[in-house]
């Protein structure tokens, strides 16, 4: 078994990630190429997600063929070549597995809406009338089909439609598709939605004014799930694989039955509460930043988890916008990212970076709702606060939308960011400050975000006490600093984030005052360790020792 809390993983959203044969869609091409540029960054394993052959009604997240590479991204044997060449550099490679679902343009699916009784009948959630559940991505979760003059059920878009998982065939299938790419040699999965799999038999009506989610508390950590991730489990026991859950809107209580215990099923789980400190569930409602929520978030973890289970630690991904647009502050861009960087990374847990994090990319902001790629931010725009101008739904969509995660990586400031060659349109727009915000630039300042991240992520791995030293949350009324300490025998670290955009006074915990520490690492050049202002969004991380 992978010894996973020493390690670091980056996250890659192929389409957006770098375009190794010239179309303008990122693929595997352009993934071998900077297999390097990753090694270098200090991480030790890549989540892929989905690569498999998709209509690309949720860019991937439906999947029409799970033993196959989309085309656009290439084909199985460039996949083989990434994953030998990964492996030669010390790369774990992780892919993503969804199971709630797949496309509607799936073999099974089709062969399902034929008639009521073949042998894929029963591989979906079929019902000859719907109950008053929403979709997550669009309007009612179900949709009828002519042909078995029934209603079958999605819980994401329409073209998502839910597999029926008490199907013990369903399962089987799934097993043998992870046995697949562990033959394979892949390390294991980012298993999709996990906690939706088992849905409440009967599927009784939710509340009815609840847009979007009114199915949730029958459909999330259903009756089931924990005897059929039990079954997946036994497969990823057999071959030592890492297995790490996204659990949308699951709070720690029940997260913990899939992280400890007799029903362990899983060894990290993906979760929201701090990614909520501006919102509730990304994109449906937006309030101002909150540090509080987003600390109380953060240590409501570490607290419940400490040495029971163990956290993902995570401020990107592919469905979020950019965490320095978010939490942080554009105008001081480059040291907010810096700040984000460390509020997180030296928490209790494995660090994920999505592409183009260690850049400190920003939102991008297009100027009419048409230009969107992503189904939920159209879905957003069009459905709710329908009476608002669409000036005010525009605004609602650059704050909120999952497509400024997915803009091009920015690799240079050439023209299309180096992502894809000059003169080709790449498939989605390029964020505008390529030119000041890219690898190329970013690599020679020893001040650059990138560099940052680097020594952020040398740091953490060169420390016990960061990597297993135990956390506590200081002064967690304040709204401007977040402060915490590692602990781990005679070492501990101090790490103080000011989310202020105005100089603050830093008062240090009690414990702490009389002792002589070392500044390890900060964000801004001249520190002066015994001056307690801290600049704008300035972080500073101290080690302290004790005589044993
Ligand atoms: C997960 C994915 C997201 C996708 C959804 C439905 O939340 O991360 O991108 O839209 O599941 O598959
Ligand atoms: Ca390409």
């Amino acid at each position: 078994m992978m010894d996973y809390r020493r390690m670091s993983f980056y996250q890659i959203w192929v389409r957006s990630f770098m375009d190794g044969n010239g179309d303008g869609i990122g693929d595997l091409y352009g993934v071998y190429k900077k297999l390097g540029y990753i090694k270098e960054l200090g991480v030790d394993g890549i989540w892929f997600s989905p690569l498999y052959p998709s209509p690309n009604a949720d860019y991937g997240y439906d999947i029409s063929d799970y033993r196959n590479i989309h085309k656009d991204f290439g084909d199985l044997d460039q996949f083989k070549k990434v994953l030998e060449k990964a492996h030669s550099l010390g790369l774990k490679v992780i892919m993503d597995l969804v199971m709630n679902h797949t496309s509607d343009e799936h073999p099974w699916f089709k062969k399902s809406c034929e008639s009521r009784d073949n042998e894929y009948s029963d591989y979906y959630i079929w019902r000859d009338k719907p109950n008053n559940w929403y979709s997550i991505f669009e309007g009612r979760a179900w949709e009828y089909v002519p042909s078995r003059d029934q209603y079958y059920l999605h819980i994401f878009s329409k073209k998502q439609p839910d597999l029926n998982m008490d199907n013990p065939a369903v399962r089987e299938e799934m097993k043998e598709i992870m046995r697949f790419w562990l033959d394979m040699g892949v390390d294991g999965f980012r298993e999709d939605v996990v906690n939706f799999l088992s849905k409440r038999s009967g599927l009784p009506d939710g509340l009815p004014f609840v847009p979007a989610v009114n199915g949730m508390p029958f459909y999330k950590d259903g009756p089931h799930i924990h005897e059929y991730m039990a079954e997946f489990r036994a497969v990823c026991r057999e071959y030592g694989c890492l297995q790490i859950g996204e659990g949308p809107m699951t709070g720690v209580g029940s997260a913990m039955k899939y992280l400890s215990g007799p029903t362990k099923s899983l060894d990290m789980m993906i979760s929201f509460d701090h990614m909520m400190a501006d919102c509730i569930y990304t994109e449906y409602i937006h309030r101002p930043f909150s540090l509080i929520s987003y600390k109380s978030g953060l240590s409501k973890w570490q607290y419940a988890l400490e040495g029971k289970a163990w956290n993902t630690l995570y401020l990107e991904n592919h469905d979020h916008p950019r965490i320095v647009s978010r939490y942080g502050s554009e105008v001081f861009r480059s040291e907010s990212a810096k700040m984000l960087a460390v509020s997180y990374m030296f928490l209790k847990g494995t660090p994920f970076i999505y592409q183009g994090q260690e850049l400190g990319m920003t939102n991008i902001r297009l100027m009419n709702i048409l230009l969107y790629k992503d189904i939920s931010s159209i879905n957003n725009f069009y459905t709710y606060h329908k009476d608002d101008p669409p000036e005010e739904r525009l605004k609602r969509i650059h704050i909120s939308s999952r497509d400024s995660s997915r803009t091009p990586v920015q690799w240079d400031a050439t023209e299309n960011a180096g992502f894809c060659p000059p003169g080709i349109k790449p498939w989605f727009f390029v964020n505008p400050n390529y030119r000041k915000v890219n690898v190329k630039v970013e690599e020679k300042d020893p001040g650059s975000v990138l560099n940052f991240y680097k020594k952020c992520l040398k740091l953490r791995r060169s420390s016990k006490t960061l990597i297993l030293g135990k956390y506590h949350e200081y002064f967690h009324l304040s709204s401007h600093v977040y402060m915490y300490d590692r602990v781990y025998k005679n070492i501990s670290y101090l790490i103080i984030c000011s989310f202020s955009r105005i100089p603050v006074m830093v008062n240090l915990p009690g414990s702490y005052r009389k002792r002589e520490g070392i500044l390890v690492l900060s964000n801004y050049e001249k520190t002066k360790p015994d001056r307690m202002i801290f600049r704008p969004y300035e972080a500073r991380v101290y080690r302290f020792r004790d005589e044993e």
